[in-house]
């Protein structure tokens, strides 16, 4: 059973892991990652930070995932917080999205050939890697919020305020770039999938201006990497079911 961590802004391997580093070739592209024999780790805009949200290769990344056998994924994303009640810093383990991205390559159906192109998303997120997620943040004493919805945009750009209040009206907690196509690709692999969202600003118009707080999160982050190994070595394939695609 091999396992994948996906990691967002400044998320990468722990240093004590003895990882080796492979390309994986898919059908969309080459895909650099490190691993050992059970954890797959991705950083999603590449070690060097080079790739923006919206130049992520989303289908190449899952694909390499699918071809190493990964059947669940914790995956981390920097957000900014929308409902006032959701503090800075403080992970989110996310249920629930609404994708406001377009024009990515979101979906590995191309053709309706095999008649099976529509997943169920009522659970987007694994309820069992979500729990051990919780349970593991409770062992390592990381304070984390369980539950919070996201909404993905395209960026790069950061949004107005009239757009916050809206996302915010829709029933949003936080927003972020990245999390659309890359859960709804990994439903559509057969995989498991569950993330922290942790906060780095306040949306557009909660402040005068858009201000990043990313001073003094190395703790969490680093906290975060070992709650995700944790809940992932404590899961497996069994409890994590994947979504039925009709
Ligand atoms: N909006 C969108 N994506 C983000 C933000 C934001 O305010 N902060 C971090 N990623």
């Amino acid at each position: 059973m091999v396992a994948a961590i996906i990691g967002g802004t400044g998320i990468y391997a722990l240093d004590d892991m003895k990882l080796h580093r492979e390309t994986v070739k898919t059908p969309y592209g080459d895909v650099n990652i490190e691993r050992t024999d059970q954890l797959v780790f991705i950083n999603r805009h590449a070690p060097d930070h080079s790739v923006p949200p919206h130049n992520v290769n989303y289908r190449a990344h899952i694909k390499a995932l699918s071809q190493l056998g990964v059947s669940r994924i914790c995956a981390t994303f920097a957000v900014g917080s929308i409902n006032p009640e959701f503090d800075l810093a403080v992970p989110v383990i996310l249920n629930d999205f609404i994708d406001f991205s377009s024009g990515r390559k979101h979906t590995f159906f191309e053709t309706l050939k095999d008649a099976k192109g529509h997943v169920d998303m009522s659970v987007p997120f694994c309820p069992s890697l979500s729990t051990a997620l919780k349970t593991e943040a409770a062992k390592q004493n990381l304070t984390i919020r369980s539950g919070g919805v996201y909404a993905s945009t395209n960026g790069p750009r950061f949004e107005t305020p009239a757009e916050i209040r809206s996302y915010r009206a829709a029933g949003a907690d936080v927003v972020g770039m990245t999390l659309c196509p890359e859960l709804p690709l990994a439903k559509e692999a057969g995989m498991s999938y569950a993330g922290f969202a942790y906060s780095i600003n306040w949306g557009a118009g909660m402040t005068p201006n858009i201000e990043l707080h990313t001073e003094n999160i190395d703790d969490i982050k680093a906290k975060m990497l070992a709650v995700m190994i944790g809940a992932l070595r404590n899961t497996n394939d069994d409890q994590c079911q994947a979504a039925p695609i009709l």
